[in-house]
Formats: structure tokens, sequence, C-alpha cells
């Protein structure tokens, strides 16, 4: 089997290449042109990745690696992911997020309709949520012009799939969290700082709204849904999530807490991280996953908590 995969070198990316590559598939990177490479998260398997340069921005550059990568299945985990960012960038997170998918998907129409699609459809949709917990009934109500341009995705890639008969699915997938995820971030931001807190590199940690609520799992985890998604005879949404919901509060009082430390003496709230309009609260229904999938996830949130604490320890300790 051969697959491509966009955003290859961002979190999601890299664990859904280790997994492929397990189950030996054949795997083509889709990345972008820079002038320093951003290869740290799939330095360990550099060499088994075929890489195919290509930008969302460009139609042609996309036709151009479908049609020299010939895969099975694509992944479309390219994005501008970054929910503030889509504020300060609103135009380009559209292209990206939202056009960037149906370029994609016009180069699946007109090159192979039996290539297998996953969109990377994000819980950012439920935003402002209208139904406690959220299935894949539950309407939108986006919140950022990140959830816009996922909400726009989603569509699209539902569109594909009734006009062309092609097997696109969307999954929407709540946070999901690691060693590797991005450092701005509020769950690694988080455990980097606790991290260097404790090595003595640092002496507090200014985030902004502590009460807002996620429902956070492990990359690790999820990708295996991606994966298990485009093995099912039809396409379809997906809701993927643990099904239990934490405060950020939470998260900082169990990083600093498994490090013996009392965040209240570190961290202080600092009106340049909040948000021009919040997403309070996410909270995922699995229950479809977990019955057509057989999906269910393996780390749970306190056991991610220490995963991502011990990892930084470890990465500074030896810097
Ligand atoms: P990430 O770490 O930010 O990675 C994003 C990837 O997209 C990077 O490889 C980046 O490449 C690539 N990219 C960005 N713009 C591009 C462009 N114009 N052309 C080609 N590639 C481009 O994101 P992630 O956490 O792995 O998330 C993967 C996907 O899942 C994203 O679509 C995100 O919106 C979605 N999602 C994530 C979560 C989550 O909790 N992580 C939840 C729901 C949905 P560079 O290295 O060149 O920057
Ligand atoms: N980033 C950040 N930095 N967030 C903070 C901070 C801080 O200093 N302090 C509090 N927060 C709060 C944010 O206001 C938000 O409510 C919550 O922490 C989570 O923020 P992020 O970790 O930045 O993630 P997100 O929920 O906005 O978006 C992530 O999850 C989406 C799925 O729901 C991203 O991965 C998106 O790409 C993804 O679609």
């Amino acid at each position: 089997m051969r697959a491509l995969i966009t955003g290859i070198t961002g979190q999601d990316g890299s664990y859904l290449a280790d997994f492929l590559l397990e189950k030996d598939y054949e795997v083509f990177g889709m990345v972008r042109r820079a002038s320093t490479e951003s290869f740290e998260r799939i330095e360990h398997i550099r060499d088994k990745i075929t890489f195919v340069q290509a930008d969302l921005l460009d139609q042609l550059s996309i036709i151009n690696v479908i049609e020299e990568s010939k895969p099975d299945e694509i992944y479309n985990l390219a994005a501008q992911s970054f929910v503030p960012t889509s504020w300060n960038q609103p135009v380009l997170t559209g292209e990206f997020d939202a056009i960037g998918v149906t370029k994609i998907l016009e180069g699946i129409r007109l090159l192979n309709r039996k290539i297998r699609f996953y969109q990377a459809s994000s819980s950012e949709m439920f935003g402002k949520v209208q139904q406690t917990p959220q299935n894949e009934s539950t309407s939108f109500y986006p919140r950022s012009p990140y959830g816009v341009a996922k909400v726009y995705a989603h569509w699209i890639t539902i569109n594909y799939r009734e006009s062309y008969d092609i097997h696109a699915n969307s999954g929407i997938l709540f946070n999901h969290e690691s060693p590797r995820r991005g450092l701005e971030f509020v769950t690694r931001k988080i455990t980097d700082g606790v991290a260097r807190i404790k090595l003595g590199l640092a002496k507090e940690l200014a985030l902004g709204n502590l009460d807002a609520r996620r429902d956070w799992g492990y990359a690790g985890d999820y990708v295996r849904a991606m994966w298990l998604m485009l093995q099912q005879d039809e396409p379809g949404d997906f809701v993927i999530a643990t099904g239990k919901t934490h405060s950020v509060k939470d998260f900082v009082e169990t990083a600093f807490g498994h490090v013996d430390l009392d965040y209240h003496d570190y961290v202080t709230t600092d009106p340049r991280f909040i948000r021009p309009a919040e997403v309070d609260f996410l909270q995922g229904n699995p229950l479809l996953a977990k019955e057509k999938l057989g999906w269910e996830p393996e780390v749970n949130f306190d056991g991610l908590v220490r995963m991502m604490v011990d990892a930084d320890i470890e990465r500074l300790k030896n810097k």
C-alpha cells in the first residue's frame, strides 16, 4: 500500500508515518519548500520516507505529487493549525485550511477517484457547543477563523464523497497531544515550562484562560483512528475523543504535581494569551468510533501529562 501524508513534518504526520511504516506502507511525505528544514519529528524515519514537494496554495503542485506518488490513501494533515494565528492571518488560514482541501479533492477527482481520503477535521468546529457531549450530529458553531475554515473543509469533503463517490472521510478529532506537540499549544507550553522550572532554567509560566476545558488525548492513539477510517467499506465522519473533559488548570496542577511543585508559586496570567472569542468547553462522544472502528484510546489524562513532563525534562537535561 502507498500513502501520501500532507503535513508529515507536524505532530500527527510524524506519528502517522511511524504507524504506517510499521504496517509496511510505502510512505510519501508532502513538504513545502523552506530555507531551513523542519524535519525534527521525523528525523528517526527520514530515510524510509519519500519526500515530494508541494504547497496547499498551489493546485498544480498538488496534482503533480499525487501523480508522482500514485497513492492508495491520502491523509490531509497539513494546515495552519494554531487557533490564535487564525485571527492575525484569517485569509491565509482560509486558503490553507479550507481551499487547500478542495485542491486535494480536485486532484483526486481528476486523477484517480479510487484514492481513499482522510480530512483532519476538528472539535474546534463545535466552538460554542450546542450539545454535550458532542457527537457526529452536533451542530457546528465555530468561534475562530480556524474553526470556520475547518467547517468548510468538513463539508467539502462530504460533498466530494456524495457527488463523485470518493471514499472521503472526515475525522472530527478532539485535542490530542504528545511530546512532539508544538511548543505554543497550551499542553506543551505547560510541560516545557514545568521542566524548565524544575531544572532551574525558568522562574514562572505565563498563561491565559485557565478555566477553558478540553477533551485531551494522546496523538499516538488518534492516528490509529485515521487509518481505521480508511479501512472501512464505507466512508464516514467520526468523532475521536476520550469522552473526558479537564480544565487548563487541571492540566497545570497535574503537571506541576508530577514533579512535586505547587503551581500557585509559578503560574501567572497574562492578557496577551486571552483570545478574542473562546471555546470554553469541549467533551466528545467517541461511541461511533468504538462501535464501527473498534477504536478506543489507550493513554489517559494522567498518563499523557506524565509522558509529556518526563519527555521535556529529559530533553532539557541533555541540552
Ligand atoms: P502541526 O503540528 O501544526 O502540523 C501542521 C503541518 O502542516 C506541518 O507539517 C506544516 O508544515 C504543514 N503545513 C502548513 N501549511 C502548509 C502548506 N501551505 N502547505 C503544505 N504543508 C503545510 O499540526 P498537527 O497538530 O499535527 O495537526 C494535524 C492536522 O490535524 C491539522 O490539520 C490540524 O488542524 C488538525 N487537528 C489537530 C488537532 C490536534 O489536537 N493536534 C485536533 C484536530 C484537528 P511545516 O513543517 O512546513 O510548517
Ligand atoms: N495556546 C495557549 N497558550 N492556550 C492557552 C494558554 C496559553 O498560554 N492559556 C490558556 N490557554 C487555553 C486557550 O485559551 C484554549 O482554550 C486552550 O488553552 C487550548 O488551547 P491550545 O492548546 O492552543 O489548543 P486549541 O484548543 O485552541 O486548538 C487545538 O485543538 C484543536 C482541536 O480542538 C489545535 O491543535 C487545533 O489545531 C485543533 O483543531
